[in-house]
């Protein structure tokens, strides 16, 4: 059984992946106006709004490692909390087409992850279960009941599948999966800004599920499925997650009445990926503070994904090593929410930084992985410690951007940008001990992801994803064979180019 999973993810990663003449099986044409709907409605659930202020608006992106007292949990600081983790951002318009963005990027604007919240003995709020609806900014009464000696708040997240696997077919589960790094990045900020303390509860998927009640096949019937991730603690407590729901309410509507394809090998490596997230393995850490004054709001709410980048401009070192040294743990409040030993490490191809020779760098995470790289990677790279304060090594001195295109499935940011990120996960011993690390590396990938796009925006530089890469010729570059090793991410950091023809409009007001 645990052997035919890690055979089934294996399969999976391998299929999927990306080639220069040859890539995942995906949708042959497209209906653009037959996209699944980007967000779901619980039809007969009531809804309620949720107050809209940033109540934390105030705190500068310096003072975000200061430890505050916790906010205490109501809506109005729930309803400020969802804002800055998964709440839309703004609207954009260009030639009679708008569409929405939200506090986290999603691969292709297509966000399949849902969000709920779970209330026990909130201040304000009746016990329940309730939808988050990114739209309206509010809540979807689900299910009534629980646990009356329980007291807190919990955020669920599922993943729709379909929404990813409607335009990019097979490769979408790995989108799904990074998008939901990126979201626990997300919420881990904007929890730190509350003073709250949140924690990945380890719930196996089944009781996830069960928790918010996405195992109801009665209520999915003839509509799209939804994957139960994972459930964080908002704040630390003891609390046993409520889960017994007495009365239910509401049915999902359906996103797409006409899907034209089918992949089930996704729902074969979801299958295969249940289980719980690890344990925590290294204690909390205090974050280093920060000078920044800048407000941390802003940085939020403002971030975007670079559509392109000018192609030129040098970030300042002081920039490049306040990113890195982020992505170390306890460096960032997302390492207190994934307090586990690092197995992502960053390769970087550094097309323009002040003081860094163009080339090819690295950042292990941790030191025994430095020792495992080394061993795994080409035996021509010099491996040159390249800067006193951080674990960053020159492997080769190159101009690496026409590689970096073309490794980034030839797309032009990765080339214009300053430094394009190639995301290094220990990949086939993590899981064959437990195949849910498949899911757990993407996270942890799209966590990094997440840390690099916020202090890149924090000093007015910008971050973008790039999912669509060519895994095994990433592989050749750097010198891995086997899978020990694979690359699971790109990530482009630069000086953004904004496209004055979109307009933006405000998220809610
Ligand atoms: C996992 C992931 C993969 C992505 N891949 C690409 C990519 O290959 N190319 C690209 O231009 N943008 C990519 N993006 C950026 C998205 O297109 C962007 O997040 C989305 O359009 C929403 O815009 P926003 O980030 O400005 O809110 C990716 C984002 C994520 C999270």
């Amino acid at each position: 059984m645990h052997k035919a999973r890690v055979v089934t993810v294996l399969t999976y990663h391998a299929r999927s992946k990306h080639a220069p003449d040859r890539y995942a099986a995906g949708p042959g044409t497209r209906d653009w106006d037959a996209q699944p709907k980007a967000f779901r409605d619980w039809d007969d659930a009531q809804r309620s709004a949720l107050p809209r202020d940033i109540v934390v608006s105030d705190i500068s992106w310096g003072d975000l490692p200061a430890q505050r007292p916790a906010l205490t949990l109501n809506p109005d600081n729930l309803g400020s909390l969802l804002r800055l983790c998964v709440g839309l951002t703004a609207w954009k318009e260009y030639g009679g087409a708008r569409w929405s963005l939200r506090a986290h990027p999603s691969s292709g604007n297509l966000h399949p992850t849902e969000t709920w919240l779970i209330a026990a003995g909130v201040a304000g709020m009746e016990d329940g279960l309730y939808h988050y609806h990114n739209l309206y900014h509010g809540l979807e009464r689900r299910a009534w009941g629980g646990d009356p000696q329980a007291a807190g708040a919990w955020l669920g997240f599922s993943s729709i599948h379909w929404r990813e696997a409607w335009k990019y077919g097979e490769r979408a589960f790995r989108y799904c999966q990074l998008d939901m790094g990126h979201v626990l990045a997300a919420v881990s900020y904007a929890a730190a800004l509350h003073g709250w303390k949140p924690r990945l509860l380890l719930q196996d998927s089944a009781d996830i599920a069960r928790a918010l009640g996405i195992d109801r096949v009665e209520d999915f019937a003839g509509v799209e499925a939804e994957e139960a991730e994972v459930i964080v603690a908002l704040h630390a407590t003891d609390a046993a997650l409520p889960t017994d729901w007495q009365r239910w309410a509401g049915k999902p509507g359906l996103l797409d009445n006409h899907p034209l394809y089918q992949w089930p090998v996704i729902e074969e490596v979801a299958h295969a990926t249940r289980g719980a997230p690890p344990p925590a393995t290294v204690p909390p850490v205090s974050i280093p503070a920060r000078t920044e004054v800048i407000r941390a709001a802003q940085v939020i709410l403002n971030r975007r994904s670079a559509q392109a980048f000018d192609g030129a401009s040098v970030m300042p070192h002081s920039v490049f090593t306040r990113m890195l040294a982020s992505l170390l743990p306890g460096e960032s409040p997302v390492w207190n929410l994934w307090p586990n030993m690092p197995r992502v490490h960053p390769v970087l191809m550094v097309h323009r930084v002040e003081g860094i020779a163009p080339g090819l760098y690295v950042l292990p995470r941790t030191a025994s992985a430095k020792e495992s790289l080394q061993a795994a990677f080409r035996e021509a790279f010099t491996w040159q410690p390249a800067d006193a304060g951080l674990p960053l090594f020159q492997l080769i001195a190159a101009k690496a951007g026409k590689t970096a295109r073309t490794l980034s499935c030839h797309q032009d940011i990765a080339e214009r940008c300053a430094v394009t990120f190639m995301m290094v996960a220990e990949f086939a011993a993590p899981i064959a001990a437990n195949p849910a690390a498949y899911r757990h590396l993407h996270w942890e990938a799209g966590m990094l992801g997440h840390v690099i796009t916020l202090e890149a925006e924090a000093a007015g530089w910008r971050g973008t994803g790039i999912g669509c890469f060519f895994d095994d010729a990433d592989h050749e570059v750097l010198g891995l064979q086997g899978d020990q090793f694979q690359v699971i991410y790109h990530y482009a950091v630069g000086m953004a180019l904004d496209d004055a023809r979109i307009s933006t409009l405000p998220a809610y007001e």
